[in-house]
């Protein structure tokens, strides 16, 4: 099983992708958190994302289309992935079909998290994460449940992304609509979108998404 997690900043592609790789034993293949470990670790790709990545514009297609492909050649091909916040172009989406063929697997499903901008940007000000294990939270919606402990793995350390400002947030969102919502009528026309409403609670997008899998 393929699929695309599609939808702005914020919508839940990383949360729901938590869950499909905890019970459905497949990948996420998250290009920002690719871009984001290259930022880390000071690569070539990383020192030419960072800069691209804080205004909240894309990175090149190249770049993120050959993470893509590298993460595949190192899978097992009977292991599932959810790819999570990629394609996001027209020219991502063109690559994607190649290196799925090149790779001998099908797109399953296009799911696409619909969900209301405004909620987005409190979505996405109020979230951190575990510094150690990546456990997602929310300053309103998700704090851990002893204050400054992570519930998973006990961590006192947490992180903020640094493009999670609301600017930066607004920018995201406008390369969502400008760049990435145009390539929907394409998977549209091979009928395999599914639309899931992303403004449910966390647990019910999960049923939603688990129904569509199953
Ligand atoms: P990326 O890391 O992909 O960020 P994004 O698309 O902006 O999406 P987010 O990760 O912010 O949101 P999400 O949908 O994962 O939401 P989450 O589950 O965390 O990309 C970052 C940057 O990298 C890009 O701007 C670009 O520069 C570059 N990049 C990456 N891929 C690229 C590509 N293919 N091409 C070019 N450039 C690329 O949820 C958000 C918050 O909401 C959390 O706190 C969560 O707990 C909460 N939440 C989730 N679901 C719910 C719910 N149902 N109800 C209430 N709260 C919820
Ligand atoms: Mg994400």
């Amino acid at each position: 099983m393929n699929i695309i997690l599609l939808g702005p900043p914020g919508a839940g592609k990383g949360t729901q992708s938590a869950n499909l790789v905890e019970h459905h034993g497949m990948r996420q293949l998250s290009t920002g958190d690719m871009l984001r470990a290259a930022v880390k670790a000071r690569t070539p790709v990383g020192i030419r994302a960072k800069e691209v990545m804080d205004r909240g514009e894309l990175v090149s297609d190249e770049i993120v289309s050959a993470l893509i492909d590298a993460e595949l050649t190192a899978m097992a091909p009977e292991t599932g992935a959810i790819f999570d916040g990629y394609p996001r172009t027209e020219a991502q989406a063109k690559s994607l079909d190649e290196i799925l063929a090149k790779h001998a697997r099908q797109l399953d499903h296009v799911i696409e998290l619909e969900v209301n901008e405004d909620a987005l940007v409190d979505r996405i000000t109020g979230r951190f994460t575990c510094a150690k294990c990546g456990e997602g939270y929310h300053d309103r919606h998700k704090l851990p449940e002893q204050e400054g402990v992570c519930d998973k793995c006990g961590s006192t350390e947490f992180k903020r992304r640094p493009d999670d400002n609301e600017d930066t947030v607004r920018t995201r969102m406008q390369e969502y609509r400008a760049k990435t919502a145009p390539i929907l009528p394409l998977y549209e026309s091979r009928g395999i979108v599914r639309k899931v409403d992303g403004m449910a609670g966390i647990d019910d997008v999960t049923h939603a998404i688990d129904a569509i899998l199953t």
